[in-house]
């Protein structure tokens, strides 16, 4: 375990990128290839109100001057990454789906994929807005966490792409799914404790800054850290076989936004930890790694409902491994102890389609390629995973 200093809480620091400097009755601030010049005591007293929670509130949203320069970079790689679903090619799932050449396993794969998503992302980007950007009060936190919640809208609208390009019966599948425990035990546990945020509580109580802290990991950390990547590693492997390539050029770069969410979140805590030391006791350190268990174990039992046994080319051990990998990195990435002993990650070409890398060697689709010149270049890659 590690205390809140140890977090490496000095972003500017830690961001050669980022500088500022006065001159004269101004500071200059250097980000990139901007410059911005601002009047120092204003500047001065802006920053001073900035804070995680209990800051300054404005409806203004001004971002400068930058307390959190990490959240503007993870804000423009989230930017660089832009895409729309609805020019994604679905025509030859669309074939594959209603012609028989998938296997009733594989069928199963792209039901609970779909299931699963439909829910999960209006989930994740209701708790965003209303449990995390409603009480973060630094305005490139809140802007950081906006685009968050647009993403999920991304993510939401690829899901309606898939199911009216297979001409999938929507209220089919939402029956169907709501009825999987499973499935509905993941979302249960995830927002259990979301109402009482929503209210609205006191921050600056301890025990309400661990309940806001639990659920920024919770969500990203837990379900979308942890929870997500099973799936999306099952319907990833249909695509490397050439299957539905169109939902899986769609989950690659929901994928992709997912690494940038769990890099907020991770950030957002960190931040609110080196602020608020008294929330990170050693008691509360140990009640994350807890609900982070009783994710891992929720998340193993969906994956052997999707999953129930090896298909093709797929083998339930590797993903339930999977699953251990990913919340351990998670939780390391906090300071926090790991759960299992697996240290090998079971796909590693995941990580790698993350960052499209070798997509097109992966696949036969033409790819669409959103991803402006050399953004890429301006994330630390091994932070986003
Ligand atoms: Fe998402
Ligand atoms: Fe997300």
């Amino acid at each position: 375990m590690i205390e809140a200093q140890g977090l490496g809480v000095d972003s500017k620091e830690a961001l050669p990128e980022f500088s500022e400097r006065e001159d004269g009755r101004h500071v200059v601030y250097q980000f990139r290839n901007k410059t911005f010049r601002l009047d120092k005591a204003k500047a001065r007293e802006r920053l001073a109100g900035k804070r995680v929670i209990n800051g300054l509130r404005t409806a203004e949203l001004n971002m400068l001057p930058l307390k959190y320069p990490e959240a503007y970079r993870i804000y423009k790689q989230m930017k660089a990454n832009h895409w729309e679903p609805d020019v994604i090619d679905m025509s030859k799932d669309s074939h594959q789906w209603n012609t028989g050449v998938l296997t009733a396993k594989e069928r199963w794969i792209i039901e609970m994929g779909v299931g699963y998503f439909s829910a999960a992302e209006g989930i994740v980007g209701d708790s965003v807005l209303h449990v995390i950007e409603d009480n973060l009060t630094a305005a490139e936190l809140k802007h950081a966490a906006l685009r968050h919640i647009a993403e999920e809208s991304i993510h939401m609208d690829s899901l309606l792409h898939m199911i009216g390009s297979l001409n999938i019966d929507l209220d089919e599948v939402t029956a169907k799914f709501s009825d999987i425990p499973s499935i509905r035990r993941k979302n249960d546990f995830i927002t259990r404790h979301m109402p009482e945020l929503k209210m609205g509580v006191d921050l600056t109580v301890t025990a309400n800054k661990q309940k806001f802290a639990k659920a920024i990991f919770g969500i990203t950390q837990v379900m979308e850290g942890t929870q997500f990547y099973a799936l999306f590693a099952m319907v990833l492997s249909l695509h490397r076989q050439n299957k539905m390539t169109g939902v899986g050029q769609m989950f690659q770069y929901t994928l992709r936004d997912e690494s940038n969410h769990i890099a907020l979140g991770r950030f957002l805590l960190t931040q609110l930890i080196a602020e608020n030391p008294d929330l990170w006791t050693p008691e509360f350190q140990q009640e994350l790694v807890e609900f982070m268990r009783e994710g891992v174990a929720l998340e193993k039992e969906f994956v052997r409902d999707c999953l129930p046994e090896d298909g093709v080319g797929m083998t339930q051990a590797d993903f339930l491994h999977y699953v251990d990998f990913n919340a351990d990195r998670r939780l390391e990435s906090l300071g926090l102890p790991r759960l299992s002993r697996i240290s090998t990650n079971p796909f590693p070409w995941l990580d790698e389609v993350i960052f499209l890398r070798k997509e097109k060697n992966f696949f036969e689709t033409r790819v669409t390629e959103y991803q402006t010149g050399g953004s890429m270049k301006n994330s630390n890659e091994d932070d986003l995973v």
